[in-house]
C-alpha cells in the first residue's frame, strides 16, 4: 500500500478498505494529463517564487523521465499505489529524494484529479467529433452518389411516400452534424481550469492560476473553488451527447438490419463487416448493427449512472465522485469504437439500387400525388383522396399499381381522369417535384449537399481562439526552460 497520507493514523488501512478505495486500476488511463498537470504546476510555482529555479528543474526532469519510463514500458503503473496521482509522486520522491515532496504545494488531489478528468474529456471531446466528421464525409459522398436513387419514405414502417436514398441518408446527416455541434458547445462550456482550487477554498500561496489555464489550453480559471473540485456537469453533458449519438446510429443500425434482410434486401453488408452462424451454413449476419445498436444501453446507462451518483453530493468534494471515471471512460470507448465501425460497415455497404426502386414503384406510394393531380383539376382535396382511396382498394383486389391501370379504368372511377395522370403519377415526377429546400427533389437535395460540403470544409476545431490562450506543447516546453 502506497498511500500520500497516513501521518493523524495509529492503524494501518484494512485491506478490503484499500482496495475498495483505491482508483489506480482506472484513474491510469488519464497518466499522461496528470503529469502534464504537475509539469504545468512547478513551472508555475517556480515562476511565482514558490520554489527556486533548481528546485523546479529538478522536479521537471523527474516528472518527465517517469513520463518516458512509463511510455517506454520500463516502469508499470501497478496497484500497489492508491491512485495515479500517488503513483506519480511517490515515483517522484524515488527518483530526485525529498524535492520530489515539494510538488503538491498549493495543491490538493481535488483540484489535481478534477483536472485531470477535464483534460482527459476535453481531448475525448474532440477525438468524439472528429469520428463523427469521418462519418459525415462518408454519408455525403453516398448521397452525391444517390440523388436518383428512389426508394420508398416509410412511417408507420409502411410505405408512404418515394423519396431517394441521398434524402433518407441526408436525414442521418443532419443528426449526426447536430451531434458534433454539441460537443462543440460542451467543449466551449468546460474549457475553463479547475487547477488552483485546491481541497475547496483555494490556496494561501500566491499561485497565478490563469498562468496554468493558458499554458493548459483553458480559456481561464474556474471562478469558485468549491465548484471547481465538485463541477462534474461537463462529464454529465458529454455523456448526455454521447448517448444521443448512440441512438442516433442505433436507429441506423436498425434500419440497415431491416434493410439487410432477406426480405428487403435493400442493401447488402460487405463480408468483412458480416458474421457467419456456426449451425446454419447460408446465414450471414449483420452482428456489427446488431452490436452498435446493443451498446447504446451500455452508454445511456453510464449517463444515468453518474446524474444519480452526483444527486445527492454536498458541497464540495466527495468521494462518490470517484465513481465518475469508469463508466464514462467505458461509455467514451464504447462510442468511438462504434462510430469507427459503423463508418466502415456503411462504406462498404452495397446499395441495391434497382430493389429499392423497384420497392418504391410498389406500395401505392404515389397516391398522395394521385389525389394532388385531382386536386390539380379542380376537385376539392377531400374529395380527391376519398377517390384515390377507392382506386388504391381497387388496386389491392387487382393486384396491381395505380399507374398499370387502363385509362378506362381510371376514368370508371372518376372522370377527371386523363391520359397525362400517368406522367403525373410515374416515381420520376413524384420525386422530382418536390423541389423545397429540405425536400428530396435531386435539385433541392443537390442544394443541400452543396451546402454540407461547405459546412465540411470549415472545421470548428481549427478555430484560432479555441484553446482560449493556449500556449500549446511547445510553449510549454520553452517556459519549462526558463
Ligand atoms: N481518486 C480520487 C477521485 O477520483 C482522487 C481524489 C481524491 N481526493 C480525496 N480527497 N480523497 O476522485
Amino acid at each position: 500500500m502506497a498511500q500520500l497520507w497516513g501521518g493523524r493514523f495509529t492503524k494501518e488501512t484494512d485491506q478490503l478498505v484499500y482496495n475498495f478505495n483505491a482508483s489506480i486500476s482506472f484513474d491510469q488511463k488519464f497518466f499522461k494529463q496528470d503529469i502534464e498537470g504537475s509539469i504545468v504546476h512547478t513551472i508555475m510555482l517556480a515562476k511565482q517564487g514558490i520554489l527556486t529555479k533548481e528546485e523546479k528543474d529538478e522536479i521537471l526532469k523527474g516528472l518527465t523521465g517517469i513520463r518516458q519510463d512509463v511510455e517506454d514500458g520500463k516502469l508499470a503503473i501497478t496497484e500497489e499505489y492508491e491512485d495515479i496521482h500517488s503513483f506519480v509522486e511517490a515515483n517522484l520522491i524515488d527518483r530526485i529524494g525529498d524535492v520530489g515532496k515539494k510538488l503538491h504545494t498549493g495543491r490538493s488531489r481535488n483540484d489535481q484529479v478534477a483536472l485531470d478528468m477535464r483534460l482527459y474529456t476535453r481531448l475525448e471531446v474532440l477525438n468524439t467529433d472528429s469520428l463523427l466528421k469521418e462519418l459525415l464525409q462518408t454519408l455525403l459522398t453516398i448521397m452525391e452518389e444517390h440523388t436518383q436513387t428512389y426508394m420508398p419514405g416509410f412511417t408507420h414502417l409502411q410505405k408512404a411516400q418515394p423519396v431517394t436514398l441521398a434524402h433518407h441518408i441526408g436525414a442521418y446527416f443532419e443528426m449526426f452534424k447536430r451531434d458534433r455541434s454539441r460537443l462543440k458547445d460542451i467543449f466551449y462550456r468546460m474549457n475553463y481550469c479547475p487547477l488552483g482550487a485546491g481541497a475547496l477554498a483555494g490556496t494561501t500561496y500566491p499561485i497565478d492560476r490563469a498562468y496554468t489555464a493558458s499554458l493548459l489550453g483553458f480559456e481561464g480559471p474556474t471562478l469558485n473553488s468549491m465548484d471547481s473540485v465538485s463541477d462534474r456537469d461537463y462529464v454529465i453533458e458529454f455523456l448526455s451527447a454521447l448517448s444521443t449519438i448512440m441512438m442516433h446510429l442505433s436507429r441506423f443500425c436498425e434500419e440497415i438490419i431491416i434493410w439487410n434482410s432477406n426480405e428487403y434486401r435493400f442493401v447488402e453488408i460487405d463480408d468483412a463487416y458480416s458474421t457467419g452462424s456456426s449451425i446454419m451454413p447460408q446465414k450471414k449476419n449483420p452482428d456489427i448493427a446488431e452490436l452498435v445498436r446493443g451498446k447504446t444501453g451500455r452508454v445511456y446507462g453510464a449517463l444515468v449512472s453518474i446524474l444519480t451518483t452526483m444527486k445527492g453530493i454536498p458541497l464540495a468534494y466527495n468521494k462518490d465522485m470517484q465513481e465518475d471515471k469508469e463508466l464514462t471512460f467505458d461509455a467514451i470507448d464504447t462510442v468511438k469504437g462504434c462510430l469507427a465501425l459503423f463508418e466502415g460497415m456503411v462504406r462498404t455497404m452495397k446499395f441495391n439500387e434497382d430493389v429499392m426502386e423497384k420497392s418504391a414503384a410498389l406500395g401505392f406510394t404515389n397516391a398522395t400525388d394521385a389525389a394532388d393531380y385531382l386536386v390539380g383539376k379542380g376537385m376539392p382535396f377531400r374529395d380527391a383522396h376519398g377517390i384515390i382511396g377507392r382506386l388504391v382498394l381497387f388496386c389491392i383486389e387487382k393486384n396491381c399499381s395505380i399507374d398499370e391501370l387502363s385509362i378506362e379504368e381510371l376514368k370508371g372511377i372518376s372522370p377527371v381522369f386523363e391520359e397525362d395522370v400517368y406522367r403525373a403519377i410515374s416515381l420520376k415526377t413524384c420525386v422530382e417535384k418536390r423541389l423545397t429546400i429540405g425536400a428530396p427533389g435531386p435539385e433541392a437535395m443537390r442544394e443541400v449537399i452543396r451546402m454540407h460540403k461547405e459546412y465540411l470544409k470549415k472545421d470548428w476545431q481549427d478555430e484560432d481562439d479555441m484553446f482560449g490562450g493556449m500556449l500549446g506543447e511547445l510553449e510549454i516546453k520553452e517556459e519549462m526552460k526558463k
